[in-house]
């Protein structure tokens, strides 16, 4: 009998645990970034005396394991301690004020009526639970440039200045973020900065070695293919080296090879371009510029406009897409003056190879 439901791959020889190459992964072990670690931990540190900790702002581009050091310490965390609650929200996922005060909520544990409560009661909600339990609330807003309303942080700073409730840890690929905060609020929560520097070669390499050891048969890898890949990698990220050695293991596979040849390595680099972008982790509002550039260059004004009528967003929160693509450097743009004072901005796709 055909056994349709065989696994194919049962008998692997390449890869042994898949998951260990996958891009939510989170390593027992984090290398290279043992600096940016023991900054972030001595952030956090006097939220733990009850003491007012230091707010952070990390920024870097994308791979270069901010989400990952900032969940690793929160795991190491709440294994040590139990006296502050740390909530994780990826803003992309949670871009309003209620869904990330549902988030901190859900993970409070405390059986509230969701529905149908406004987001100031759930605030209210939350600060009591601040207040009975005397666990400030250590909140991690990743890839922050999503938030749509400003609005949560200042009620946030606000909020620290009847009592310590809040310690903010802000993460995005966007470094000028915090300049286009609104005054207030980068008065009142005064963050602080880190930069995650884009990883050489020899990081990117000792970062795949350490995964394929965990992911892969011993003999199916050799020091030559992760130089390789991390020599293919253009801007230093950790997540798109790891997700080439995880697609040339696939490719070898696949083949039936009991090791990853080069080969494997220029098939996947030669795939579509569509694989490269997603590499690149695009949101799909960032596609959706990206489509509207492919018919040619558009003006800031036209480009808006197109968006709108397929998102609802404020004009900053476009222009937080629209930045994020020039770091990506997916997007170009050039300065035109017309008439004397008046100034507008073209944006055009980027030649890429
Ligand atoms: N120092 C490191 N050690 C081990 N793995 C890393 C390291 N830095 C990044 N990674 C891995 O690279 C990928 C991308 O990291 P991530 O934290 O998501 O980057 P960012 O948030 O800066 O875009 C993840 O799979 C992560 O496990
Ligand atoms: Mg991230």
């Amino acid at each position: 009998m055909v056994g349709y439901f065989d696994d194919g791959n049962s008998g692997s020889s390449i890869i042994r645990d898949e998951k260990i190459l996958l891009p939510d992964y989170l390593p027992d072990e984090l290398i290279q970034r043992d600096h940016e670690l023991q900054y972030i931990a001595d952030c956090i540190k006097p939220l733990l005396g009850k003491r007012m900790p230091q707010n952070l702002f990390i920024h870097g581009s994308s791979g270069t394991g901010k989400t990952t050091c900032v969940r690793y310490l929160i795991r190491q965390l709440s294994e040590q301690s139990s006296s502050i609650l740390p909530v994780y929200v990826n803003c992309w996922e949670n871009p309003t004020q209620l869904a990330i005060y549902n988030k901190i909520v859900e993970e409070m544990r405390l059986p509230l009526p969701r529905r149908g409560l406004a987001a100031d009661e759930i605030f209210d909600k939350i600060m009591q639970f601040v207040k009975n339990y005397k666990k400030p609330i250590l909140l991690v807003l990743d890839e922050m440039d999503a938030i749509r309303h400003e609005e949560l942080l200042y009620v946030i700073s606000r909020s620290n200045e009847k009592m310590l409730a809040f310690g903010i840890i802000g993460i995005s690929n966007n470094k000028s973020l915090l300049s286009k905060l609104d005054q207030r609020i980068r008065s009142s929560l005064r963050f602080s900065e880190m930069e995650f520097q884009a990883y050489s070669e020899e990081q990117l390499s000792s970062i795949l070695r350490l995964r394929a050891e965990r992911a892969l048969e011993p003999a199916s890898f050799d020091e030559k293919l992760l130089l390789k890949i991390a020599r293919s990698v253009e801007d230093g990220s950790a997540r798109v080296a790891i997700e080439r050695l995880w697609k040339a293991a696939k490719n070898a596979e696949h083949a039936s090879k009991s090791k990853i040849m080069i080969q494997d390595l220029e098939d996947i680099l030669s795939d579509t371009s569509a694989f490269k972008k997603q590499e690149l982790n695009l949101s799909p509002e960032e596609s959706f510029i990206l489509e509207l550039l492919k018919s040619g260059e558009l003006g800031s004004t036209e480009l808006y406009t197109l968006f709108s009528k397929k998102y609802d967003k404020s004009k900053r929160q476009i222009r937080y897409y629209i930045d994020s693509l020039e770091q990506k450097k997916l997007i170009e743009s050039n300065v035109v003056e017309s008439g004397s004072t008046f100034k507008s901005r073209i944006f055009k796709l980027m030649d890429r190879k």
